[in-house]
């Protein structure tokens, strides 16, 4: 066992390092108070290959692995969660899911330029009345031979409303429960389909959230992906992996905190010394510190799993639990070490305090990562 980035791994570390620094600090903070999406530094995330980063090069990927795409998620996260997450939702959920179940002609059409990041994915599970509770899908997929009528409300879609390509989970035999729901893939524009206003949100206000409608919105059967009854299945499996996505961006998010604490500590004088050289700032830091290393060692962990083919639910699961927990304690603690300027935009932090949040939320809540570990060591 070594502990060792590869040479390949510390250079697209830095590049989305730099990146980050240049392209996405200017103007991070004017895209959260404005809900201002991103677009013009997701063309350039597309640029360097992280809209597709763990695609193939065959579907026009970047070949790389998960650890490559932890690390570039880690480093964005740290100054802007609301683009990390619109690249975690392509590569992990929509890119990922194409490309491990589609079809070749699925594959050609949609992931290809999935991958290149010429267009936008979503992925679409939850609903008013099933979020944790996924598996109660009110959203009907009705087999009409050729094509599925689809039916229902999607809410809280990420990428909502700048997607073309729409990962639909919906109900198509009821008496057959969770096998009885199918994974449609959707276009933007498809007749009766539209799109709710924007979410105004507490964090990751760059991002775009929207519910979807659909009314007898006809999907050709040749959009479903997998066999018919797979849906469920094909949205935990595809999940299993987003959540390691999910994780990095928490680690992210509690690093970024971290770095600005530490600098602010070492900087800002009280009582005629570093307010780093109190013993209670100190502290928090060594607490801080110790926690994102922990979290850091179960991203990677979970990452070299998916990579060495084993199985990674478990790993993801817990690296999700414990990375966004740390996110949010670093976040109010880096805050509270701010003092009175920690509550204000310019210094950045208490916009990572309140994007902190949403990592406890999203892809599975805290408690329903608990669910999933617990199943899995009692089993
Ligand atoms: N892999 C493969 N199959 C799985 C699975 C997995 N990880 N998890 C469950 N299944 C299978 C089960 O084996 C079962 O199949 P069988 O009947 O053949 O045994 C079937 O799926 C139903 O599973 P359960 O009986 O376990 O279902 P449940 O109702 O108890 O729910 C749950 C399980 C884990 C709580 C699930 O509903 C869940 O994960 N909920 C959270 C949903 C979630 O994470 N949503 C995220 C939306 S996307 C998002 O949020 C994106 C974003 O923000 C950016
Ligand atoms: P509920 O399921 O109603 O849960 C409410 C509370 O009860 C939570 O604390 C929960 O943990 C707890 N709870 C529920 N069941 C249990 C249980 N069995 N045991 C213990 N506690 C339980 N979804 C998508 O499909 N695609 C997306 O792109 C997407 N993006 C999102 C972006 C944002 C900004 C947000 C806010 C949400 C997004 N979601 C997305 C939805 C997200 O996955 C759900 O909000 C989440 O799964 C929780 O579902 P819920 O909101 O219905 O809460």
């Amino acid at each position: 066992m070594h502990f060792q980035l590869s040479e390949e791994h510390i250079m697209i570390q830095q590049a989305a390092r730099d990146f980050a620094q240049n392209e996405l600090k200017p103007g991070v903070i004017e895209r959260d108070e404005h809900q201002k999406f991103p677009a013009e530094q997701i063309k350039k995330m597309a640029e360097l290959g992280f809209m597709g980063m763990m695609v193939s090069p065959e579907y026009d990927g970047a070949g790389m692995d998960t650890i490559s795409y932890v690390l570039v998620m880690e480093e964005l996260s740290k100054v802007d969660a609301s683009a990390s997450v619109v690249m975690s939702v392509n590569n992990s959920l929509v890119c990922y899911g194409l490309e491990k179940y589609g079809t070749e002609a699925q594959k050609e059409k949609y992931l290809k330029p999935l991958a290149r990041g010429e267009v936008i994915g979503a992925f679409c599970l939850s609903e008013p009345e099933a979020g944790s509770d996924a598996t109660s899908q009110h959203t009907t997929a009705i087999d009409m031979g050729d094509y599925y009528l689809l039916n229902g409300t999607k809410n809280w879609i990420t990428n909502g409303s700048s997607a073309s390509t729409y990962l639909v989970m919906a109900q198509t035999d009821a008496s057959k429960g969770s096998h009885g729901i199918n994974a449609l893939i959707v276009e933007r524009g498809m007749e009766g389909f539209t799109i709710g206003p924007k979410e105004n949100k507490l964090g990751i206000r760059g991002s775009d959230t929207h519910s979807l409608m659909f009314s007898d919105v006809k999907v050709p059967k040749a959009n479903r992906i997998g066999e018919d009854g797979f849906g469920f299945k094909f949205a935990m499996q595809t999940l299993d992996g987003g959540r390691i996505g999910i994780a990095a961006q928490a680690l992210g998010i509690a690093s970024g905190a971290f770095e600005l604490a530490t600098q602010y500590a070492k900087e800002r004088k009280t009582f005629g010394k570093p307010i780093a050289n109190h013993q209670a700032i100190a502290f928090k830091l060594a607490d801080m510190a110790t926690q994102i290393e922990a979290a850091r060692l179960m991203v990677l962990k979970a990452a070299w799993l998916k990579d060495s083919g084993q199985s990674y639910a478990q790993a993801s699961a817990m690296a999700k639990l414990y990375a966004s927990e740390v996110a949010m304690q670093t976040t109010i603690e880096a805050v509270q070490i701010h003092g009175g300027y920690g509550f204000v935009k310019e210094y950045h932090v208490e916009r990572l305090m309140r994007d902190a949040k949403i990592t406890q939320i999203y892809e599975g809540t805290s408690e329903i990562q608990k669910v999933v570990i617990s199943r899995e060591v009692l089993r």
